[in-house]
């Protein structure tokens, strides 16, 4: 083989080697089997779903916390921070508020890092559906990036099955105390047929 030649095969190696990992930067840690595990019952408040055309693409289960700060009379809601783990419990992302408000009135945000994707939605409608846990609740998606990750193209986020997570049922007594206060939810994303 002449030095160019392997050059030429090196460099085919190469290319060969940058497509496939391309390629598997569009492959996600969800798998056939877990479009099996979204679960959304029947019958809850018509609110809580999303148009027709929607599709659920996938339900994950959240653990995490909601943060509160205090304003003086009341605990307001500030941030959420969750873990995001798909049907293996392998964990596939995280949920947190944006800093700001987006421009289109969106913060709470679901982000996977590999590949990497991010949807921001805003709240459409909130049913407080067991009195010791924060309401399930349908977000419409205002921005998302990187279609190719699982929360690209997202365009609805439910919130169901949520258990804890609210915050002390007396007023607080300093203003900006804080409170993180426990939970765990699902999560469906949903996409445009
Ligand atoms: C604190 O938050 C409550 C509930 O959102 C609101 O009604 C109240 O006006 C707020 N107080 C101050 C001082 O911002
Ligand atoms: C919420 O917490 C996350 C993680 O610490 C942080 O990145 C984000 O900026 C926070 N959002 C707000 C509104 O404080
Ligand atoms: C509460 O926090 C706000 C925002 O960080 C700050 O401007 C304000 O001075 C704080 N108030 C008190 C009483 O600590």
């Amino acid at each position: 083989m002449t030095s160019s030649s392997a050059l030429v095969s090196l460099l085919s190696l190469l290319a060969a080697l940058m497509i496939s990992v391309a390629q598997g930067a569009c492959t996600t840690l969800l798998t056939t089997e877990d479009a099996q595990y979204v679960f959304v019952p029947k019958g809850l408040d018509p609110g809580l779903y999303p148009p027709q055309g929607n599709v659920p693409i996938a339900q994950l289960f959240a653990v995490g916390a909601q943060h509160y700060t205090a304003n003086g009379t009341a605990w307001v809601l500030t941030n959420a921070t969750a873990d995001l783990f798909n049907s293996r419990f392998e964990k596939v992302g995280v949920h947190f508020y944006l800093p700001q408000v987006d421009p289109m009135g969106g913060q709470p945000s679901w982000k996977t890092t590999s590949p990497p994707s991010l949807v921001t939605a805003k709240r459409l409608f909130t049913v407080q559906v067991h009195t010791n846990s924060i309401a399930w609740a349908l977000l419409k998606a205002t921005s998302s990036e990187d279609s190719c990750g699982l929360f690209g193209d997202v365009t609805y986020v439910q919130r169901l099955f949520t258990l804890n997570g609210l915050p002390p049922s007396t007023a607080p007594t300093k203003i900006n105390a804080t409170f993180s206060s426990s939970y765990t939810s699902f999560y469906v994303f949903y996409k445009q047929l």
